[in-house]
């Protein structure tokens, strides 16, 4: 990357600065890296290549990149190496949507205002790409935390993490389709979503905080933010889905309902849903305390979180 592009990302941005405008910053800086890191579009005929550019390049929010961000500028580290890890979560997260969307899961047809990866590819194309993503993503892991100066045994810890996520993904995603309103509790609901989505939320966290140094009760406290954030995060996708609209979320809203799922929404009702996600944001406001004003935009996520419209 160029010095001119490292001095306008990195700048330090006012103290003034919306989170809006922080996020949007980020996403665009993010967007070019993840570009850097996905195979080149080839000829016509390669369409692994251009399914895997296509699930990852789509106008993703990149809120799991940014959480890496955050985080480690809450510990004092804001420069362009953790841009690369940040990247890591981001391929993972677009693997687990195109999988989420095949006829077999959810069976959805937009995703992120366009064809989702299988009606655009094809199903066999869509489920390779995801396998082609999670390889790049393991690859990436190892490369980004050394250029980012992460000591060897921290790194072979978030190798191992790593691979934990990804099965913590897979088994939460199971629960996820086998389960039914009937039998779902709060605590049924917050251990399959823990898995399904708050683990990566976590791990993005975990990442950030171990790039930027963090250790103890600053690092556990940091984790108890992004396990409840992750949980409001499914919340308020639940809540979104009931009663969102297809524009602005760029994905067909009343699907959970027409699949029968069991969700926040159609175990609490909507009110509970939203006093659900209330309480799980103000958790993780309250977690955020041992690191003081730090923590200022992470608690501004949090309450983003809460009123997102996409
Ligand atoms: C959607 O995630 C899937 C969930 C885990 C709820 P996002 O809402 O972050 O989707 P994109 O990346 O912005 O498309
Ligand atoms: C899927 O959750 C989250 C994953 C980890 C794949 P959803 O099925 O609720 O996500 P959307 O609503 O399709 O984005
Ligand atoms: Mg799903
Ligand atoms: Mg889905
Ligand atoms: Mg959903």
């Amino acid at each position: 990357m160029s010095s001119t592009t490292r001095l306008r990302l990195f700048r330090a941005s006012p103290a003034s600065t919306s989170l809006a405008a922080r996020l949007s910053e980020y996403a665009s800086a993010v967007d070019r890296r993840l570009a850097q890191h996905l195979p080149p579009q080839g000829s016509g005929e390669d369409v692994l290549s251009a399914a895997m550019r296509a699930a990852v390049l789509s106008a993703g929010k990149r809120v799991r990149p940014a959480l890496v961000l955050l985080v480690a500028e809450a510990f004092g580290r804001r420069d362009e190496a953790v841009l690369d890890v940040a990247c890591v979560p981001e391929l993972v997260h677009a693997a687990s949507l195109a999988l989420d969307d095949l006829p077999c899961m959810d069976d959805a047809d937009v995703r992120r205002g366009e064809p989702t990866l299988h009606r655009q590819f094809g199903e066999a194309v869509a489920i390779l790409a995801a396998f082609a993503l999670l390889a790049r993503a393991q690859a990436l892991l190892p490369r980004t935390l050394a250029a980012a100066g992460v000591a060897p045994a921290h790194r072979r810890q978030l190798q191992q993490r790593f691979a934990e996520v990804i099965e913590a993904l897979c088994r939460g995603q199971v629960a996820d389709l086998a389960m039914v309103s009937s039998r779902a509790g709060l605590d049924v609901l917050e251990r399959i979503h823990a898995q399904k989505t708050g683990a990566l939320f976590e791990y993005a966290t975990l990442l950030g905080a171990v790039t930027a140094g963090a250790r103890g009760r600053e690092l556990e406290a940091v984790l108890a933010y992004a396990r409840n954030l992750g949980l409001a995060f499914q919340v308020s996708d639940d809540l979104l889905d009931a009663r969102g609209c297809a524009g602005a979320m760029g994905k067909a809203p009343g699907r959970d309902a027409a699949l029968g799922r069991a969700t926040f929404v159609s175990v609490f009702g909507l009110e509970g849903a939203e006093s659900l996600c209330e309480e799980l944001v103000q958790a993780a406001r309250q977690a955020l305390r041992p690191l003081g004003s730090a923590a200022h935009w992470l608690a501004e996520l949090a309450a983003y979180v809460r009123h997102r419209t996409a």
